[in-house]
């Protein structure tokens, strides 16, 4: 019997990646003031800075895009589409966004607001600027395994209970518009989230009265993780299991860029009728008309589509070994990767191999900077970088300094993986001569896609800045 597992499908069409020397890559980084969000995709040679929006389709979803109807309103793609989410999700009402933090700033435009409190097991960085900008508060409940990158455990995207009911108690229900669960944990490590643990979210919040969201973009890798790791879901098919969790919620978020495989969409689905109608009103000011809400036709047909063929199994199964297999190859060489490794990303951890580097000298940008001049490699630092910052005149650090290596899906093969691994190796090896880094511009919100960073003189690296 066989045993390896393989890409479930054949390449049609082909796009060429661009070599470059070391010489080019110093300048090219320099150029960008050592933001990889800032280079030429061009000077990159394999890019993992992010999973969203940059799957490869398939023959299906670009033969539905020619059936797309671009009917100002009504269009049969729209129809089509909401068929689609409502089958899966059970929700009543689907508004289409544009991508998924436009759902989100909808949302919570609606819900949110001065003195609102919003509890999730970790928040994206769009979704906590989001509920930030409405004047509310983002409140992190990841459990404490989360925050041990060195410690397997199966579930450690859930949310910890105790402290959630704990911040009912102290914020009063009124207060809290939603909880939202993010499956799976993009801020941890692209962890899952358990039945269990979401079933009992959902129980706690009854007590309270409090509603439930999914932020959704990864629901089917993380119903693939429950199949793979929860007693008694075994037997069951991923598209069941993806009910089961869309039935505790009274809404969703979701980037359709991750797991509707396709480059640009999003929706927010709910229940709520009275919501959904302000949320609608909105919708018509900024993103369009409900019916195709800053989307083509063609769009909407292969969002549609994405969103069946997301729960293959036999593409989910190639999807999260394919994952797998890059960290184990990592782990085996003694690079300090979060394990277990999650659904969409391998995730280094900076502190781990960099512990020379303190937080406030971004160690995670350090490396992610080493990797594009090593080989072409684009990453991305989830660290102090993204979510740390300066209050009160002091540095408040990030809870874990991460580097994440996204994987476009059915983009890149074994030996794309096997060429970026034994680069990160070459740059773990040499590790002692990495410096660390300065911000020396940043902007109010998401400072980390456009801050400015200069590298600091290696023997000044521990000096406080
Ligand atoms: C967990 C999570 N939520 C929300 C978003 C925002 O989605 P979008 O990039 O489509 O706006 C992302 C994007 O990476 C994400 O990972």
């Amino acid at each position: 019997m066989t045993t390896t597992i393989i890409e479930p499908f054949k390449i049609k069409s082909v796009e060429p990646i661009n070599f470059t020397t070391r010489g080019y890559r110093e300048k090219a980084i320099k150029e960008a003031f050592y933001n990889l969000f800032l280079l030429k995709a061009d000077d990159v040679l394999i890019d993992l800075l992010t999973d969203s929006g940059t799957a490869a389709m398939s023959s299906r979803q670009w033969a539905a895009m020619m059936d797309g109807d671009e009917s100002y309103a009504g269009s049969r793609s729209f129809y089509k589409f909401e068929k689609v989410v409502k089958d899966l999700t059970g929700l009543s009402t689907v508004i289409p966004t544009h991508q998924g933090r436009a759902a989100e700033k909808i949302l919570f435009t609606v819900l949110g607001g001065p003195g609102k409190v919003i509890p999730s097991n970790t928040h994206f960085d769009t979704t906590r600027a989001n509920v930030e900008f409405s004047g509310a508060t983002a409140v992190d409940l990841p459990v404490d395994s989360a925050l041990k990158t060195d410690t397997r455990s199966d579930f450690k995207g859930n949310m910890d209970l105790d402290k959630l009911e704990d911040l009912i108690k102290r914020t009063g229900v009124a207060n809290i518009p939603l909880c939202i669960l993010t499956v799976t944990n993009n801020s941890v490590g692209g962890q899952p989230v358990s039945m269990k643990n979401i079933r009992a979210t959902r129980a706690l919040l009854n007590k309270y009265g409090i509603p439930l969201f999914l932020d959704a973009c990864r629901f089917a890798e993380n119903a693939f993780f429950i199949k793979l790791r929860e007693p008694g879901y075994e037997d069951k098919t991923v598209r069941d299991i993806a009910r089961e969790m869309f039935s505790y919620a009274d809404g969703c978020t979701m980037s359709a860029k991750k797991d509707a495989l396709v480059n640009i969409g999003g929706f927010l689905a709910l229940n709520d009728e009275a919501v959904a109608e302000k949320a609608r009103s909105l919708l018509i000011m900024t993103e369009g008309f409900p019916t195709y809400g800053g989307l083509a036709g063609r769009d909407l047909e292969a969002i549609a589509q994405g969103l069946i063929e997301v729960l293959d199994e036999d593409y989910l199964k190639y999807r999260i070994r394919s994952v797998e297999y890059f960290g184990d190859k990592l782990e085996k060489a003694g690079v300090p990767v979060l394990v277990p490794t999650g659904g969409h990303a391998v995730f280094l951890d900076a502190k781990r191999f960099l512990p020379d580097i303190p937080p406030h000298q971004y160690p995670g940008q350090a490396i992610a900077v080493e990797m594009y001049l090593e080989a072409g490699i684009r990453s991305v630092e989830i660290g102090s970088v993204m979510f740390g910052r300066e209050k009160d005149g002091k540095f408040e650090e990030a809870s874990l300094e991460l580097v994440r290596l996204a994987i476009p899906r059915r983009v890149y093969t074994q030996s794309h993986i096997d060429f970026a691994a034994e680069a990160i190796i070459q740059v773990f090896k040499r590790r002692s001569k990495i410096p660390g880094y300065r911000i020396t511009y940043e902007p109010p919100y998401l400072r980390h896609f456009t801050a400015h960073f200069e590298p600091l003189v290696k023997e000044a690296a521990t000096v406080r800045l």
